[in-house]
């Protein structure tokens, strides 16, 4: 019987195999043939990736979704993952009891603050690494929209509220990533730089706005690193949902800027199928059998062109040929999870931003004794919530880092924070627990401790210093509020700055607040009160000694703002068109009624400020700031000398000489910017046009550094004839430390007008 069965088996392998062999085979035969000889239930197929349950036990049931295999056209399976701090794998190993874990990396935002695209590619081509050898081909990350408005719980993801810089970062750190085999997939295209209402909101922005700010950004990732993958947004843009716009996946992605990758939507978006097929959306992600059965009677019923159908599957044919999985490589699932730990602070202590630091408060001396205050010393954060979140084998706090770096702490200070957390933990227990709710808005975090004068008055006298650590968290489906305990902070917290820095400084002693979050808060109420202030965002697992290496000096901060700190959150233009106050309801997020559609800052919002984000603004309308945009203080000088511009028929170069005119080695984050003549247009006063930073230069050391740019990037958006323009005159460049500070000029005269049209207009 057995043999019968084997015989019949056999009979039946070998004839699929030589029907097979009769079939295009990928990698064999041209894609067109392929997708010619596909049924139109196998195409349907092919372009609705499945979301993978996370429950499995294997490393592709942690993937956020995978593709179809087609076994009779050699078509494999392939496998995405989140995302932008870190590969989500998660999982246990099978017959094991090893959990397996990948590194968790500081935040976009601290790695802008980096302002080195060398960090960026370094961090994601460790990325890349652990992609691939998990058995992942595609990354969910990098994130890159604007930082429009400081309450975004998702800014911790994004980059800057500069379009240079947040296109500059993400390009190094797809290049990264990509060298390594896998692809990147840039997010969230386009203009996604709000939650609440997050999938139905409408972003009402200008044809000015968009091409300067919010679609700049993406064209200069797209154009200078090759993505495989743009995760298409959840929002609407000027009436239409960027889903469903073929102007913006279409015309504007391949047609204008030359995409040659796949369009994946973003997860779950309760928007037609047929439409966003037809769109240029290659792959409907969190994927539904229904969705195959809407794309296949859309052909039938004539909704939905065959051609249409044909060309997506043809882009996702010539993704998977690419990809590892294709390719059949054997991911070792051991990747070196130990230098990537080293990769990962080092780049964190490249972009924490030393903001104040009075009478040289640090760096930290050996004789010191630190009392370690704040609950965030002790609970820190390495990464954002929800998809951004990552299982990370451990995160370094203050206090670990602190002992590491072998700086004295108070062991009373400590014990007390050990036990009152301890004991806040049992408490919490109960609301703590894993469930959407908490993935997506993280678990209730203690209270700040209630610290006794007495108790403080004690340290005071027996510490050289104290540190207090003040953390946030945020994460996706939910904006944040400027209210206590998010952008401002608590009662408790105020409290504990203001009594810690009286008794301290009643003694001579200095105070210096670490703040450990993913995104702005408000600085400008309390920051008069410390000596000093270190931006130590959401550095990763290594957080804490990342910290510690920057109090000790043991690296020299070198970290400068990707955006703007405001003196009060009002004072953001952008503030009068953001929700506020807006409670989340679940039912409300999936079935938005028509009341609240019709809600400012809900159902639409308006992008008023129009080009005016950020420094745009406080610049050139001389509105004072807690900190300009690209500031940040090292523990030496530097003097800028030399400066200059050699101009070609299409770029400028400009170099100048950095000299570390102080006692202790540094690098510092050199910025470009250009002041264009008057004309039609109203222009800011400034805007980023290149950076660079130095290598680390020792006292006295100087360098020549360069900065390029196109003639090209001179021009601003004309809507009113569709064209970039870069009218002729006189240009001023300035170099600078940040955009108030400007050490050189020099100028630049354009002979004749550059004016280039172009064919996308995003509007309904
Ligand atoms: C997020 C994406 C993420 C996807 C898959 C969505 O909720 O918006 O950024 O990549 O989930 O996890």
């Amino acid at each position: 019987m057995k043999k019968i069965l084997f015989a019949l088996c056999t009979g039946i392998i070998i004839s699929a195999q030589a029907q097979n062999k009769k079939l295009p085979q990928l990698g064999k035969d041209p894609i067109e043939k392929i997708v010619a000889a596909m049924t139109l239930e196998e195409k349907a197929t092919l372009l609705v990736g499945y979301q993978v349950s996370s429950d499995g036990a294997n490393i592709i049931a942690t993937a956020a979704g995978t593709t179809a295999p087609f076994e009779r056209f050699g078509i494999p399976s392939t496998y995405m993952v989140d995302g932008p701090s870190g590969v989500r794998v998660d999982t246990i190993i099978p017959g094991s009891d090893k959990r397996l874990y990948c590194t968790g990396f500081p935040t976009a935002t601290l790695l802008a603050s980096t302002w080195d695209t060398q960090v960026l590619e370094a961090v994601g081509a460790a990325m890349g690494d652990e992609l691939v050898e998990y058995g992942y081909d595609v990354l969910l990350a990098p994130a890159l929209n604007i930082q429009r408005n400081p309450l975004c719980g998702r800014n911790f993801e994004y980059y800057s509220e500069d379009p240079l810089l947040s296109g500059k970062m993400t390009a190094a750190m797809v290049k990264g990533l990509q060298s390594k085999g896998g692809g990147a997939t840039i997010k969230h295209f386009a203009a996604n730089s709000q939650q609440s209402m997050r999938m139905f909101n409408d972003a009402r922005i200008s044809q000015r706005a968009l091409r300067e700010i919010y679609l700049k950004n993406f064209e200069i990732a797209v154009k200078e690193s090759k993505p495989w993958s743009v995760m298409s947004s959840y929002n609407s843009l000027n009436g239409e949902h960027t889903q469903e716009s073929p102007l913006l996946l279409t015309s504007l992605l391949r047609d204008e800027w030359g995409f040659e990758g796949i369009v994946v939507t973003d997860w779950g978006s309760p928007k037609e199928t047929v439409t966003r097929i037809h769109a240029g959306n290659d792959l409907m992600m969190g994927g539904e059998p229904r969705q195959t059965q809407e794309i296949i009677e859309g052909v039938k019923n004539g909704t939905l062109s065959m051609a249409d159908v044909d060309r997506n599957a043809k882009h996702v044919l010539k993704y998977i040929l690419q990809t590892p999985s294709f390719k059949k490589y054997k991911a070792s699932k051991n990747p070196d999870l130990k230098a990537h730990a080293q990769v990962s602070r080092e780049a964190a202590a490249e972009g924490i931003v030393l903001l104040k630091n009075n009478s040289e408060a640090l760096p930290l001396v050996k004789e010191d004794t630190i009392a370690l205050f704040g609950v965030g010393s002790y609970y820190f954060y390495a990464n954002g919530l929800g998809s951004a979140d990552v299982n990370k084998p451990y995160v370094i706090n203050m206090i670990q880092g602190l002992r590491n770096a072998d700086v004295k702490t108070h062991p009373i200070v400590d014990d007390f924070y050990n036990k009152y957390l301890t004991a806040q933990e049992i408490q919490l227990k109960e609301t703590n627990i894993p469930n959407w709710k908490n993935w997506f808005f993280g678990f209730k975090r203690p209270q700040e401790a209630i610290i006794e004068d007495f108790f403080i008055a004690h340290r005071a006298k027996d510490c050289s210093k104290a540190v207090i650590t003040i953390s946030r968290n945020a994460g996706e489906a939910l904006d944040r509020e400027n209210e206590e305990g998010d952008y401002l902070l608590t009662r408790g917290e105020r409290e504990l700055i203001s009594n810690v820095s009286k008794i301290f400084h009643a003694r001579g002693k200095k105070v210096i607040v670490v703040l450990n979050t993913g995104g702005a808060m408000d600085i400008a109420s309390w920051a008069d009160e410390v000596d000093g202030i270190v931006m130590a965002w959401q550095p990763g697992q290594e957080g804490g000694n990342a910290v510690a290496d920057i109090l000790t000096g043991k690296v020299n901060p070198s970290g400068k703002l990707p955006m703007t700190l405001a003196i009060d959150y009002y004072d953001i233009p952008s503030s009068k068109n953001f929700p506020q106050h807006w409670k989340f309801s679940w039912d409300e997020l999936l079935r938005p009624g028509k009341e609240v559609m019709a809600k400012k800052d809900l159902g639409y919002t308006l992008y008023e400020e129009d080009i005016w984000v950020g420094y745009r603004h406080f610049n050139t309308f001389k509105k004072p700031v807690a900190f300009p945009f690209g500031y940040g203080l090292s523990y030496t000088t530097f003097e800028y000398g030399n400066a200059k511009l050699k101009k070609s028929k299409n770029s400028c170069i400009v170099t100048i000489d950095i000299t570390n005119s102080g006692k202790v080695a540094g690098k510092e984050a050199v910025q470009l910017y250009s002041t264009a003549p008057k004309g039609k247009l109203e222009k800011p006063l400034r805007e980023l046009k290149a950076f660079a930073k130095t290598k680390l230069l020792q006292p006295g050391e100087t360098t020549t550094v360069t900065m390029t740019f196109q003639l090209s990037d001179l021009a601003s958006f004309d809507e009113s004839i569709m064209s970039w323009v870069a009218n002729k005159g006189t240009y001023t460049l300035s170099i600078g430390a940040s955009v108030e500070d400007i050490k050189a000029s020099l100028s630049l005269d354009m002979k004749k007008s550059l004016i280039q049209k172009v064919p996308t207009k995003i509007q309904h």
